[in-house]
């Protein structure tokens, strides 16, 4: 399956992002191999890794191995704030455990100092100038701080990656960054969704897929950005398969409405 072949949203520079990801926080050594390799023999094309993760280097061969060509996936990582003024040797390591010339989009992990959060994120839109990664952005970053950069620098994030999931569905939130041209792009999807809920396990009755399935498509159908992580190979291949059905109008509503509970 291509990039081409799956939905995505386009950030700024024509860089495709493909909506459904696959997250890889807390697997490490041969696990995170062995994920990773399994997320893209099943079709998953966007991997979520970060400096911290201490996973690269695994996340790096597995897209050797996988037999796909480097454009074929996309890679994001993130650089921790603390390590302001050490920004591109930082990138210069991930790209080296990685094993490529360039990542598709580069995060500040979580928002750093008020003085160092503008320094820093001119070191970002450097290194995307310099090809060293596509697109740039932030995560964990509330839409105040995000204006900050706008005000500073006049370029906006490509993307917020934030805490989301049904029980914390925010309409007005996700305005904020599509007013902006910052694509929303969710974590822990299911760690911060109680599956069992009976709004859930309605709509995947109706539809024969489970709770989980219904929170990724509703995240996709929203066109927000989601990366489930799962070292257990049939999880990673349900996760994935979340393109053969859709919600309705009213079940998006249901959905929704679970974030005012
Ligand atoms: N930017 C940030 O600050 C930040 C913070 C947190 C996460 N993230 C990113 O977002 C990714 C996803 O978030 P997350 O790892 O925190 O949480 P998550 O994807 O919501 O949940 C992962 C947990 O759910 C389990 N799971 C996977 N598929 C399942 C299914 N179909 N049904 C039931 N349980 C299932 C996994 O178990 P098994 O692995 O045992 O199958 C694992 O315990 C991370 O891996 C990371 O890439 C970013």
């Amino acid at each position: 399956m291509d990039i081409t072949d799956q939905p995505t949203v386009l950030l700024p520079g024509e860089v495709r992002m493909p909506l459904l990801g696959f997250g890889t926080w807390q697997a490490t050594g041969p696990a995170a191999y062995d994920a990773v390799l399994a997320a893209l023999d099943t079709g998953y094309r966007h991997l979520d890794t970060a400096t911290l993760y201490g996973n690269e280097r695994e996340v790096g061969r597995a897209v050797r191995e996988s037999g796909l060509r480097r454009e074929d996936v996309f890679i994001t990582t993130k650089v921790p704030p603390d390590r302001v003024g050490r920004e591109r040797e930082t990138l210069e390591a991930s790209l080296e455990a990685l094993g490529v010339d360039q990542v598709d989009l580069w995060l500040i992990h979580w928002p750093p100092s008020a003085t160092d959060s503008i320094p820093m994120w001119r070191e970002l839109l450097a290194a995307r100038d310099e090809n060293l990664t596509r697109a740039v952005g932030v995560s964990n970053y509330s839409t105040s701080q995000i204006d900050e950069l706008v005000q500073s620098t006049e370029e906006n994030p490509a993307v917020n990656q934030i805490r989301w999931g049904p029980m914390l569905y925010d309409r007005q939130r996700h305005a904020e960054h599509r007013d902006r041209g910052v694509v929303l792009e969710g974590y822990s999807p299911f760690k911060t969704t109680d599956l069992s809920d009976p709004v859930l396990t309605g709509i995947a009755g109706a539809h024969g897929v489970s709770p989980a399935q219904v929170v990724l498509r509703w995240h996709i159908d929203h066109e927000i950005v989601v990366i489930p992580k799962s070292v257990t190979p049939e999880r990673i291949s349900a996760n994935f398969d979340v393109f053969h059905f859709s919600l309705t109008a009213e079940e998006m509503r249901e959905v929704d409405a679970l974030g005012n509970a």
